[in-house]
């Protein structure tokens, strides 16, 4: 059998398969609830045969947001409407996941594809956003805002806001959380010496930058439950000189991992525009790879993977355990019964795999 459809096993959760369909913001809430579209979304992704939904940044706070239409997770109101898409993704035999996150220095922002002629950012108007937060007093970018600075009590504020946006997570019928430590978010933008220049205990070597994730990853794993996983989401390189490296990843991948993460997905970049980065099919691998090897840590490898052989190739080779798909998700939600097909030898011909309720024959 494929590797690709071999089950993983984290915790005492087993995902069918190494597919996973990778956070996506979708941009389409008021006040960060759930819709019957989120529904259909989701769960049309689930029943495509993946074996891991994770959910688009779910703000753990309001000023966590990207933009107004962010999904939200902080506060109880909340919780029904992703009950319905945790639901609906394990009744299709996937994995339910959500990833928490603060959009810190990024945030206040408009939709994507709002953006205004003649105007360099997508920032809101002050009237219609709201004071981004991080760990310096330097913004993403010109155009872009210039965050206020956390305290180290507004930081124990932060780290409270991800631990009850778990508990949330739990009562909705989530079976993953995943922390959101990437692209230039909060979390993130502590890691990264070209955002984080504090003097303080959150800022300086990189035990200290990393301080405020790995008491996101503790508190969180304080209240999530002892059988089911945590994956936390890093950027594992920023792309360009001075910024965070893989290397600084490898050394983060192993304390998050004591801290008791299960499983690092590795992603890239967001941190400042000047990033240089090259992209091409599976070009952030070797990062989930170095992780998975020197970190021996879980890994997750994302960033377009689109076929079926080089998901497969990549699992055989052992540079990943398992892949997230992106966009190639949204362009083909049966993509995992298409590499099932794709994969299941030469002499099966134009013959559907079948797939009854997450099971491949
Ligand atoms: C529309 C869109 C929204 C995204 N939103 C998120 C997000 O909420 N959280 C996150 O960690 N990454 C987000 N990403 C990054 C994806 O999860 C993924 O890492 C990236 O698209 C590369 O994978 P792909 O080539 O398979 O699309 C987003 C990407 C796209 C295209």
């Amino acid at each position: 059998m494929a590797v690709l459809f071999e089950p993983l096993v984290l915790r005492g959760l087993s995902l069918r398969n190494r597919i996973g369909m990778s956070p996506m913001c979708m941009y389409s809430c008021d006040n960060g609830m759930a819709t019957d579209w989120h529904l259909a979304h989701y769960g049309s992704r689930a029943a495509g045969g993946a074996g891991l939904i994770l959910t688009e940044a779910t703000a753990v706070a309001p000023v966590g947001r990207i933009s107004p239409q962010d999904l939200g997770i902080w506060c109880d109101d909340q919780i029904a409407g992703l009950r319905r898409i945790a639901a609906l993704v394990r009744a299709q035999g996937a994995a339910a996941g959500i990833q928490l996150a603060h959009a810190g220095r990024k945030a206040s922002t408009r939709r994507p594809w709002e953006r205004e002629p003649g105007v360099p950012a997508l920032v809101l108007p002050p009237d219609g956003g709201w004071q981004p937060v991080g760990p310096s007093a330097l913004p993403y970018s010109a155009g872009y805002g210039q965050p206020a600075p956390l305290s180290q009590e507004q930081i124990g504020e932060v780290v409270a806001a991800f631990r009850a946006a778990a508990v949330r997570a739990h009562a909705a019928g989530f079976q993953i959380a995943e922390i959101h430590a990437a692209h230039g978010y909060l979390l993130h933008s502590f890691h990264s010496p070209l955002a984080n220049t504090r003097t303080d205990r959150y800022g300086g070597s990189l035990e200290n930058r990393i301080r405020i994730t790995r008491e996101v990853i503790r508190a969180v794993r304080e209240v999530w439950p002892a059988d089911m996983p945590l994956m936390v989401r890093i950027s594992a390189s920023d792309w360009v000189e001075g910024g965070w490296t893989i290397g600084d990843s490898v050394a983060a991948a192993r304390l998050f991992k004591a801290d008791g993460a299960d499983l690092i997905d590795c992603s890239s970049g967001g941190t400042v525009p000047e990033q240089q980065l090259t992209t091409g099919p599976g070009y952030q691998v070797p990062f989930a790879e170095a992780v998975r090897q020197e970190g021996e840590v879980p890994t997750a490898a994302v960033g377009m993977i689109t076929a079926a052989e080089q998901a497969e190739t990549y699992l055989r080779e052992g540079r990943c355990d398992m892949v997230l798909l992106g966009r190639e998700l949204l362009r083909d939600p049966y993509w995992p019964i298409h590499a099932a097909n794709a994969l299941s030898g030469p002499n099966s011909g134009p013959i559907p795999v079948q797939y009854e309720r997450g099971r491949y024959t």
